[in-house]
């Protein structure tokens, strides 16, 4: 359900970014690009995937979202889903993304609100709406707009799926279900699961 949310707001994102990008063959940097799942979602671009590691990940090219190996100015489009908690300084790697983008780039960033820990011990930090305004205001990006990637009561019944046992399909199948049609009832966003950002330089 949370995947639903996440996939339909990056879609959205990357169009509008591909939409507005001038440049013939945009040059797009996936920074924590793990196995490149939002690569199909840039076809006739020059995709590079950046990541500090190759196991069980798929990098052109090895780097720390920190101090990505990339000139100035040298993308369109960076994109980074689900890496900023694990990065020990989150500012410094917008600060970095912002200095890798074209004047005029986009940036789209994906992060959670509330997930259990993950990828331990490299597992930092969770973010307030409030938390990512700031960090792309610190690193000077022009404009941006944060989405709510599903509402409260997606996050509730997730919460909910996520302590019960993997064999209890029904009754996941079920709350996953309940969480999508209460959401539609009344989408409160204080408590998402995750955040979907799309920022211009
Ligand atoms: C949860 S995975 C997300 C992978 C992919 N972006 C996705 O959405 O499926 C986090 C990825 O970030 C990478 N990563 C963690 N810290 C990093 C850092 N400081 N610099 C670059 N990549 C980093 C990990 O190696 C891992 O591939």
């Amino acid at each position: 359900m949370v995947h639903r949310y996440l996939w339909r707001n990056i879609e959205s994102a990357v169009s509008k970014a591909l939409q507005e990008t001038t440049a013939k063959i945009p040059a797009v940097l996936d920074v924590g690009c793990g196995n490149k799942p939002y690569a199909d979602l840039f076809t006739g671009c020059k995709y590079i995937g950046v990541d500090i590691s190759d196991e069980d990940s798929s990098p052109d090219i090895i780097g720390s979202a920190t101090q990505i190996p990339v000139q100035d100015g040298f993308a369109d489009i960076v994109i980074s889903t689900q890496v900023i908690e694990h990065v020990p300084e989150p500012l410094a790697m917008v600060r970095e993304c912002h200095r890798v983008l074209k004047k005029g780039g986009f940036f789209i960033l994906t992060g959670p609100f509330y997930w259990p820990l993950h990828e331990e011990p490299f597992d930092f930090y969770r973010f307030t709406k409030y938390g990512f305004e700031h960090l792309l205001k610190q690193a000077n990006f022009s404009a941006w707009d944060i989405k709510e990637d599903g509402g409260n009561w997606a996050q509730f019944f997730l919460s909910a799926n996520l302590i019960l046992n993997r064999r209890h399909v029904f009754l996941r199948t079920f709350l996953n279900s309940l969480g999508l049609v209460l959401d539609r009832v009344n989408f409160k966003k204080s408590s998402p699961s995750n955040y979907s950002i799309l920022a211009k330089k």
